[in-house]
């Protein structure tokens, strides 16, 4: 059974307005590596757990369609509601059960959603739905050693978001520590001889206080935690962004840091 932790409109529309996309230069990797393996033609490419389609969009220049695929219809009307990409279509699905024929997949993404999936049961069927030589990416990012900067107080900034995330570790669920590691343990578990793994692509770029602050509301963690104590959620996140403002000795929550994340990308291509 599919985990559905991102079901809620409100959720969705947090995502769509807080998640990160994912660096294009990673993106850039991965088509490199389809084209390495397989080549062209790229007609398919299919985004599991696309969510509000940030990572999605990302594809659109480089395949005739895309399809993204979410178990919940709230994330994909979001989806939908940006305008400007006719290649692709959002279908609700699960990772478990495509909706394609057999061997017709040139690419098969998920990002920040694969720690979510029945291992067994989603590498079954990407087997199934790929193209031979077709190729599976994916991809995630970890925040334990998220580098926050701003004038000489990054320290600090650092230890009140690894603080919030302790806090908000009893309602971390287990697929999420899954994705810490990388997804170790789906690599492994990955029947096609031909894998690798990108360990760690860095990526820098500017973020708002807010904007920050309103990433953290995306957690599912965060949603767990709101979802036994309201208050206690909403003033977590007042607090946190009290605290940033003030160890930056900046008043608005316009004031941007610089935000240095890791991403990891897993990726295999089917055998002939
Ligand atoms: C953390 S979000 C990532 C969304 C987006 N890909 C991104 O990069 O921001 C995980 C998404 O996976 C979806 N999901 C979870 N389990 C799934 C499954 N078994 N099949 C398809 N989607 C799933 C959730 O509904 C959610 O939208």
């Amino acid at each position: 059974m599919a985990y559905r932790l991102f079901e809620g409109k409100e959720h969705a529309s947090i995502y769509q307005q807080y998640r990160f996309t994912p660096p294009s230069g990673l993106k850039d990797i991965i088509i490199q590596y389809l084209d390495k393996k397989k080549g062209p033609p790229h007609e398919l490419a299919v985004d599991l757990g696309c969510g509000t389609g940030q990572h999605t969009r990302l594809l659109a220049p480089h395949f005739k369609e895309i399809v993204g695929i979410d178990v919940s219809e709230c994330q994909l009307e979001e989806a939908r509601s940006v305008p400007g990409y006719t290649n692709i279509t959002y279908r609700t699905g699960t990772a478990e059960e495509l909706p394609f024929e057999d061997g017709t997949v040139d690419l098969l993404t998920a990002s920040s959603a694969a720690h979510w999936f029945d291992r067994s049961r989603f590498l079954l069927e990407a087997n199934r739905v790929l193209k031979p030589r077709g190729c599976i990416a994916l991809l995630g990012f970890i925040d334990t050693n998220i580098s926050l900067n701003y004038k000489d107080c990054g320290d600090k900034l650092n230890r009140i978001y690894q603080e919030v995330k302790e806090l908000l570790q009893p309602y971390t669920s287990n697929p999420v520590a899954a994705s810490e590691s990388k997804l170790q343990d789906l690599y492994d578990a990955i029947p096609f001889p031909d894998k690798e793994r990108i360990e760690s692509y860095q990526n820098k770029s500017m973020i708002s206080v807010s904007r920050l602050v309103g990433f953290i509301s995306s957690w599912s963690m965060y949603h767990s935690y709101k979802r036994k104590d309201p208050q206690g959620a909403e003033d977590l996140l007042a607090n946190i962004q009290k605290r940033f403002l003030d160890e930056m000795g900046a008043s608005s929550p316009d004031t941007e840091i610089e935000r240095e994340w890791e991403y990891f990308c897993v990726l295999a291509s089917k055998p002939l």
